[in-house]
């Protein structure tokens, strides 16, 4: 009966990421090698229970991210790798914000949120929105940072493909909006070696100095990190950035934030918004339930390529082109002056 195995899968999705999470948490795949290692030697070197941590490893040995051997052997496969801390692809940091307390006790508000019309799940939960939360808990505010990061291993690389194809101007400068710790920045410095970069985000991201990440990229010295608030001023830029940002806010924010840009710009600036496009209504895509989450998270929501022109239009700016990845897991909406 394939439709009752296909919703029996959805159903036990949370018992799969959460034994991914667990796992994460507890170090099990910084522990376990490619040769196959004794579970309880594993349980001893993470002093976690021997006989909890056995099944633990067992069920993500079920999930593909570690081979159990007989004897209670377990080795690391390269789906698994991906949850170190050193791997250059790294999805830890996603995994310990997306599936972590926090964000995990958001969607129980869903069903009231739902039947409210009011947006607010943070608020619910912990009595201030996210950016709050992250300003006043230095631990979520870190995981949130280093999950962003974590984020762009995967995204970075869709946008500097989607740009294979336009280009970027030699000797431009560059500014992303709200960029976190600089990962799309020294990704686009590293493919675009003539231009220059600003990152601007909060002052208490941008003075986290050892996180920044323009330095193990290389290219520090053609990439300035500036502390501000992106509501009220960014730095001058011929092309700016906006990832995961308008789809953070409401549209009449996502105006104010597109209107600094422009206040800062001349006329030949572009900018391109990078998000997860909700697609037509026949055709399933990520972007439908990471809305879902942008629902619980704050005030924001995913939004079509259409829509994203339409605020552009808002704030002064006029829709150019749509670029996409092979995979049109994201797109860039261009805007120029109009
Ligand atoms: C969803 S994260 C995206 C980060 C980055 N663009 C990326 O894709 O990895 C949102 C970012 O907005 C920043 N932010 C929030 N409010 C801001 C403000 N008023 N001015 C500048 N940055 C802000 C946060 O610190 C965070 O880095």
């Amino acid at each position: 009966m394939p439709a009752q195995d296909d919703v029996m899968d959805l159903i036990f999705g949370r018992w799969r990421s959460q034994t991914l999470h667990a796992g994460t948490k507890l170090g099990v795949f910084e522990a376990v090698g490619a040769e196959a290692k004794l579970a309880g030697d594993i349980a001893r070197e993470l002093a976690l229970d021997p006989a909890l941590s056995y099944r633990l490893m067992r069920a993500l040995g079920a999930l593909g991210l570690l081979q159990e051997e007989a004897g209670r052997r377990f080795s690391i496969t390269e789906a698994g790798r991906l949850m170190r801390k050193d791997h250059p692809q790294s999805l830890r940091a996603l995994t310990l914000l997306e599936e972590g307390p926090e964000h995990y006790a958001l969607w129980n508000h869903l069903p009231e949120m739902v039947r409210d019309g009011k947006q607010n799940a943070f608020v619910r939960e912990y009595g201030r929105m996210a950016f709050d939360h992250a300003a006043a808990d230095g631990d979520y505010g870190g995981r949130f940072n280093e999950a962003m990061s974590s984020y762009s291993n995967v995204q970075s690389a869709l946008v500097i493909e989607a740009l294979a194809t336009r280009g970027l101007p030699a000797g431009g400068h560059l500014c992303d909006i709200a960029g976190g710790y600089g990962h799309l920045m020294s990704s686009l410095l590293s493919a675009h070696e003539a231009c220059t970069g600003s990152v601007i985000d909060l002052p208490e991201v941008v003075s986290d100095g050892d996180k920044l990440l323009a330095g193990s990229f290389g290219v520090a010295e053609r990439c300035n990190y500036v502390g501000g608030d992106m509501f009220q001023s960014v730095p001058a830029a011929d092309i700016y950035f906006l990832k995961l940002i308008l789809h953070d806010w409401d549209d009449d924010e996502c105006v104010q934030i597109l209107e600094s840009a422009h206040r800062a710009s001349d006329d030949a600036a572009r900018i391109f918004i990078v998000e997860h496009l909700i697609t037509d209504p026949e055709t399933p895509h990520f972007s439908k339930f990471f809305d879902i989450h942008m629902m619980c998270w704050g005030t924001g929501r995913e939004r079509s390529s259409d829509e994203y022109a339409e605020l552009l239009s808002r704030a002064g700016w006029s829709h150019v082109e749509t670029w996409y990845p092979e995979s049109r897991l994201m797109g860039l909406v261009e805007g120029a002056k109009a």
